[in-house]
C-alpha cells in the first residue's frame, strides 16, 4: 500500500503524512528532506547551488536514516532546496532513492511535490493537500513563533508565494495535482478535521 501526498509548503501535508503513516502502520518519507539534505551539504561545502555534479554525488551517498530533521528545517535550507530542485539529473537520483523507499514492505506514505505524478504514479491513493496562501502563512508564522524564532506574517506570506511559484513553474517535475488525486483543501480545517478527512479518503480507497 502506497499513499502519495503532494501539496505546497505549509499546507499541512507533512503532519498529515506522518499521522496517516502511524494510523495505517506504514513507513513515512518526507521527500522534501532529501532535497534539503543535499542543499545543506552543498551550503556546508561552500559550493554553488547549481553544481549538479557534486549534488548528484551527495545524493548517491545520502543515508536517509541519519538525516537530521531539526537542522534541515531551517528556512534558508528550504529556500536552497527549492533552488536545487530544478536540477533534472539530481531529481533522477533522488527519485530513485524515494522509489526504493516506497517499494519496501509493508508500504509507505510519501509526501512532497511530485509523488503522485512522478515518484509513485501507481500509488494506492493520492492526496493533494492545499490551503490558501494566507492560511498557510498564518500557520507557518505561528509555528515559527512557538519555536522562539522571529517571524513576520507579511514576509512569511511573500516567501511562500515565491516558493509556490518556483515549485510549480519549473520545467522538471513541477508541483502539480495528479489527475487521479483527491483534493483536500484545509483552509477552513483544523488539523484534527483534516486528519479525519484524510483517513476517510485513504480508507475508502483501500476498500474500493
Ligand atoms: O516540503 P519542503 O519544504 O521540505 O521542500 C523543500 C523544497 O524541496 C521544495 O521547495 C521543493 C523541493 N521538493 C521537490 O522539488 N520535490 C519533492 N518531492 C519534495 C520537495
Amino acid at each position: 500500500m502506497i499513499v502519495a501526498i503532494d501539496g505546497p509548503a505549509a499546507s499541512g501535508k507533512g503532519t498529515l503524512a506522518r499521522r496517516l503513516a502511524e494510523h495505517f502502520e506504514l513507513r513515512h518519507l518526507d521527500t522534501g528532506l532529501t532535497y534539503r539534505a543535499v542543499a545543506a551539504a552543498l551550503l556546508a561545502k561552500g559550493l554553488p547551488l547549481g553544481d549538479e555534479g557534486v549534488a548528484i554525488e551527495i545524493a548517491q551517498n545520502l543515508d536517509l536514516a541519519h538525516v537530521d530533521k531539526t537542522v534541515l528545517s531551517a528556512h534558508e535550507i528550504g529556500e536552497a532546496a527549492s533552488r536545487i530542485a530544478v536540477l533534472g539529473g539530481l531529481r533522477e537520483e533522488l527519485v530513485r532513492l524515494q522509489k526504493d523507499f516506497a517499494a519496501a514492505p509493508p508500504g509507505a506514505v510519501l509526501d512532497g511535490r511530485d509523488i503522485g505524478t512522478v515518484v509513485c504514479p501507481d500509488a494506492t491513493v493520492k492526496l493533494f493537500v492545499t490551503a490558501s496562501p494566507e492560511a498557510r502563512a498564518e500557520r507557518r508564522t505561528a509555528e515559527m513563533v512557538s519555536k522562539g524564532q522571529e517571524a513576520e506574517y507579511a514576509s512569511v506570506l511573500e516567501d511562500l508565494k515565491r516558493r509556490d511559484e518556483r515549485d510549480s513553474q519549473r520545467t522538471v517535475a513541477p508541483m502539480k495535482q495528479a489527475d487521479d488525486a483527491h483534493l483536500l483543501d484545509t483552509t477552513e480545517m483544523d488539523i484534527e478535521t483534516a486528519f479525519q478527512a484524510a483517513v476517510d479518503i485513504v480508507s475508502q480507497a483501500c476498500n474500493a
